[in-house]
C-alpha cells in the first residue's frame, strides 16, 4: 500500500515501515562509529521501541555487542492498516541485529503488568541467564496497578495556580496563549502512580528475586528538568512530582542491590521531540527555540547522540559527573547559561509572525514526522510498501 501521514493534533495515526527502518539504520550507523569500552553485554530495555529507549537498545547492541531484550507496547499491523511506529522500529532493529549475529528478542504488552514481568524473566532465564543493564524508558499516559487493578491516568498540570503562557501549534505555526488550571491532589497522586518510580522498583524486585541480575548490575531511568520557562507546567507540575519520585526511587533501588554491588541511576536528558513530549503544552514552543539556538551553537543532539554520550561519557566512563542530587546530567548542553539566555530572549519575541525566523519550526515538524517514518531522507514514499511486517524476535 501507499502510506501517508494522517495527523490528529499532536499524534499521527499512520506510520511508514521503510521510513522507520531508515531511521533505525541511521542510528545504528552512528553508534557503530563510537564503540563503548567495557560496555553492557546483556541488556533489558523497557520502552525499547521509540525515543530514548530505542536509542538505548541500539547503543547497547551496536556500541557494545550486547544481547538485548526489548519490552514495549505497540500496535501490530493489520491488512490495510499500518502498525504503530515502534512496531516497525523494532522489526527493523531485530532484522538488522540478527543479520549482524546479535541476540535480539522482544516482548509486546503492558510492562506494568505481572504477566509481562514474568514472561520477560522466563525469557532471560532461558536465553541469557542474567542481565547486567536494565534501561527503564517507559512513557505512558495510563497504568493499571498490578496488585489493586486500579487504573491511573497521568496529567500535565501545574500545581497551586493556573499557568498561562504561549505555546505553538506546529502544524499551523500559530503561537497562542494557553491557560492550564492547577491539578488536584488526586491528579498528583495519579501522575506519580503512572510516571513515578514504583513500577521501576517492581521490575527490579521481580528480577532480583528471580536471581537474574548479574554482579555489578546497573539500571538507569530517564528524567527531565528543563528551564524556568517550563517549570510551572513541567518540573514543578504534576509530572515533576512523578520525576521527583522516580529520582528518589533510584536511591532505594541502589540500597536494595548492595549485595550484588548494583547501582541505580537517573539520567536527566535533553528536551527532544518524541511521541511523549509532543503532548506536553508549551514544550513544543520551547523546543523549537531551543533547537534553533543549539543548532547555531553546534551542540544540537537527537536521541541517539544523547544516549551514545550517556553510555560513552557517563555510564561506562571513569566519572559519572553526578550533580548535587546524585543524577547524571546529559542535559548539560541544553542547560548551558548562554544557551538558556538566548532561548529566554527569543521566547519574549515569539509570535506567529516571528517564529518562522527566530525558531526552528521546520526542525520540529521534520522530527515529528520522522517519529512516524515520514519525511525521512532517501525514502521513496510513492513506492508500494508492505504494511504487514513481522518483528523477527517477538515472543
Ligand atoms: P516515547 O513515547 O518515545 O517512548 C515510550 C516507550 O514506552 C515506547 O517504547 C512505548 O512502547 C513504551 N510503552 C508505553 N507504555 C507502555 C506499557 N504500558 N508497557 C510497555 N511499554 C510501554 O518516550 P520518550 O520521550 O523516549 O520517553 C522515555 C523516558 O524519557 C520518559 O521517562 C520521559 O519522561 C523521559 N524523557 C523524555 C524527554 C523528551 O524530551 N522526550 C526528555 C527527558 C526525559
Ligand atoms: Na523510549
Amino acid at each position: 500500500m501507499i502510506i501517508e501521514p494522517k495527523t490528529r493534533g499532536f499524534i499521527c495515526l499512520t506510520a511508514h515501515p521503510t521510513g522507520c527502518e531508515q531511521n533505525v539504520l541511521n542510528q545504528i550507523e552512528y553508534v557503530k562509529q563510537r564503540p563503548i569500552k567495557n560496555g553492557p553485554k546483556k541488556v533489558l530495555v523497557i520502552g525499547a521501541s521509540t525515543g530514548f529507549g530505542l536509542a538505548s537498545r541500539i547503543t547497547a547492541a551496536y556500541g557494545s555487542n550486547a544481547a538485548s531484550i526489548g519490552a514495549f507496547f505497540e500496535k501490530p499491523p493489520s491488512e490495510g492498516r499500518p502498525a504503530s511506529p515502534g512496531w516497525y522500529n523494532s522489526a527493523a532493529f531485530e532484522t538488522q541485529a540478527h543479520k549482524d549475529g546479535l541476540y535480539a528478542k522482544s516482548i509486546n504488552g503492558d510492562a506494568f503488568s505481572n504477566e509481562i514481568k514474568k514472561q520477560t524473566i522466563d525469557l532471560i532465564k532461558a536465553d541469557l541467564g542474567d542481565i547486567d543493564l536494565l534501561v527503564y524508558s517507559l512513557a505512558s499516559p495510563v497504568r493499571t496497578h498490578p496488585e489493586t487493578g486500579e487504573r491511573f491516568k497521568s496529567v500535565l498540570k501545574p500545581i497551586g495556580q493556573t499557568f498561562t503562557d504561549n505555546t505553538v501549534d506546529f502544524h499551523t505555526g500559530e503561537v497562542k496563549e494557553i491557560s492550564i488550571a492547577p491539578g488536584t491532589e488526586d491528579d498528583i497522586k495519579n501522575t506519580v502512580a503512572v510516571m513515578g518510580g514504583e513500577d521501576w522498583q517492581m521490575w527490579i524486585d521481580a528480577l532480583k528475586s528471580a536471581g537474574v541480575l548479574s554482579e555489578d548490575f546497573k539500571t538507569v531511568a530517564y528524567s527531565y528538568i528543563g528551564p524556568s520557562l517550563t517549570e510551572a507546567v513541567y518540573r514543578k507540575g504534576t509530572i515533576g512530582r512523578a520525576k521527583d519520585h522516580l529520582e528518589a526511587t533510584a536511591f532505594k533501588i541502589t540500597d536494595a542491590l548492595k549485595d550484588i554491588n548494583g547501582q541505580a541511576y537517573v539520567s536527566v536528558n535533553k528536551a527532544l521531540v518524541t511521541q511523549a513530549s509532543s503532548a506536553i503544552p508549551v514544550i513544543p514552543l520551547y523546543i523549537s527555540l531551543l533547537y534553533k539556538v543549539m543548532k547555531e551553537e553546534g551542540v544540537h543532539e537527537g536521541c541517539i547522540e544523547q544516549i551514545e554520550r550517556l553510555f560513552n561519557a557517563r555510564l561506562y566512563a571513569e566519572n559519572l559527573e553526578l550533580d548535587d542530587a546524585g543524577r547524571i546530567r546529559i542535559d548539560d548542553w541544553e542547560m548551558r547559561d548562554d544557551i538558556q539566555a538566548k532561548v529566554l530572549e527569543l521566547w519574549k519575541q515569539a509570535t506567529t509572525e516571528t517564529l518562522p525566523n527566530i525558531g526552528d519550526l521546520k526542525g520540529y515538524e521534520t522530527d515529528f514526522y520522522n517519529l512516524f517514518g515520514f519525511k525521512v531522507d532517501g525514502v521513496d514514499y510513492d513506492k508500494d510498501v508492505n504494511e504487514m511486517v513481522d518483528i523477527p524476535g517477538l515472543q
